[in-house]
């Protein structure tokens, strides 16, 4: 219907005085999140997915404001480690599965006594090795497990981010009946099954891996001589970063699981992060230097691989708009936005056309809500950004600037 929320937010329809008022009374660099946006991300995917479960994959923004408005949407919460088990319980989802990598002991001592601790919490532990099925048991762990399965065939937008066939993740498909069996003879719950292919599902050949890596859990889980109640194919829906990509079918991709899992007695799942928050996040930045050079005008900012890391971690695309009131008429120059930070990596965008950029200008770069506060550092020194939450027409301070004090705080005088 008309009613239904647009696929995807692009960076153009941002409200460019609102974001300005913000980065006056906020400073820069910062992240913006629209929880209204996040609450549509939601709708579309039930929409779309209404036949399956969805989890958020937190990792993705764990900021609390955002954590709490996608756990009152009703969606359950994936989490990789015992600091996003322990955000996700504060911000109020009740059924948590934590889907451990290699776990340190001391995740696995804190998930344990949460689980313990917090009454009514629907917590599934998933396991990717046979040492953590001891590790838990050691603990006196008795809840119910999920197998984090290699499928062997994975898809993403980067090979650091392509993760369905990185020997590393989950139990390698042949072993995953002995292990089942393994889980069951020591007298636990086995529930589930979870594979991930990667992040930013989103070309054809990526659509044809995920099929495959359902349809090949959807076989795993019916040879299994036990019933589940669970089938996760994970996360990694994708969202346009160029201006100039089209959105995500999501309808496609739904009917295409649904198919591809074949018969199924189990609820089949998926845990979407970046699809969630990518398009309800932007960083703003501010222009502190402008400087013509033989091969470009080298634009230079006040946020840099420490505060989004994506573009010198995985040359990702992230479009970037001028603020500028009279952005209409200048003329377009072509600049490269680069950071403060020593290093040939720290440029934010190449070659883009945006209008004569000036010291003072306030930028905006798009899709930074997944995957953008959540990778920023510290390094050369630099304060984390702070974030700020929309609601509707309200704003408010979400998380703090760090300051240059915060940057020692954990040193210890000699
Ligand atoms: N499930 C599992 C087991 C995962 O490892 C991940 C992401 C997800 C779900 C969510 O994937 P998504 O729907 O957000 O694509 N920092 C990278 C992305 C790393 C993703 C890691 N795992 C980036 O900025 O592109």
């Amino acid at each position: 219907t008309t009613d239904d929320p647009p696929p995807i937010r692009r960076l153009s329809e941002w409200d460019a005085a609102r974001l300005r008022d913000l980065a006056d009374e906020h400073g820069t660099p910062l992240y913006v999140i629209d929880q209204g946006r996040v609450r549509e991300n939601v709708a579309n995917l039930e929409q779309a997915f209404h036949a399956e479960a969805i989890s958020y994959a937190v990792k993705a923004n764990t900021v609390r404001t955002t954590l709490e408005t996608v756990a009152d949407t009703g969606l359950d919460a994936e989490c990789a480690s015992a600091g996003e088990v322990k955000r996700a319980v504060e911000a109020g989802f009740e059924a948590v599965r934590y889907t451990a990598v290699n776990p340190p002991a001391a995740d696995l001592d804190h998930v344990v006594s949460l689980s313990d601790a917090v009454e009514d919490l629907d917590l599934v532990i998933t396991i990717g090795a046979a040492d953590t099925l001891a590790a838990l048991e050691e603990r006196g762990y008795d809840g119910p497990l999920a197998i984090r399965v290699n499928p062997g065939v994975g898809a993403g937008h980067h090979a650091k981010v392509t993760t369905g066939d990185a020997p590393k993740f989950g139990v390698p498909f042949d072993r995953v009946p002995d292990l089942a069996s393994d889980v069951l003879d020591r007298g636990f719950d086995l529930v589930g099954l979870h594979a991930h292919a990667g992040s930013g599902i989103h070309d054809e050949d990526d659509l044809q891996a995920h099929r495959e890596l359902v349809a090949r859990m959807g076989e795993l889980a019916r040879d299994l001589d036990h019933d589940l109640d669970f089938l996760n194919v994970g996360g990694g829906l994708g969202v346009p970063y160029r201006p100039d990509e089209a959105p995500l079918n999501l309808d496609r991709v739904a009917s295409a699981t649904r198919e591809a899992a074949g018969d199924l007695d189990a609820t089949l799942g998926i845990e979407p992060g970046r699809y969630v928050v990518a398009d309800a996040g932007v960083l703003l930045t501010t222009v502190n230097t402008v400087k013509p050079t033989p091969e470009t005008t080298v634009v230079g900012v006040d946020a840099g691989m420490t505060t989004l890391l994506r573009p010198a971690m995985y040359d990702a695309y992230h479009e970037i708009r001028s603020l500028a009131p009279d952005a209409d008429d200048r003329e377009a120059t072509a600049a490269t936005v680069a950071g403060p930070i020593c290093e040939t990596a720290d440029v934010l965008g190449r070659d883009r056309p945006l209008p004569a950029p000036e010291r003072g200008d306030v930028l905006a770069i798009g899709n930074a809500g997944a995957y953008g506060y959540e990778m920023a550092s510290n390094y050369n020194s630099r304060p984390r950004p702070a974030v700020v939450s929309l609601d509707g027409s309200e704003s408010e301070l979400a998380v703090e600037r760090e300051t240059l004090s915060d940057l020692t705080r954990l040193e210890i005088e000699q």
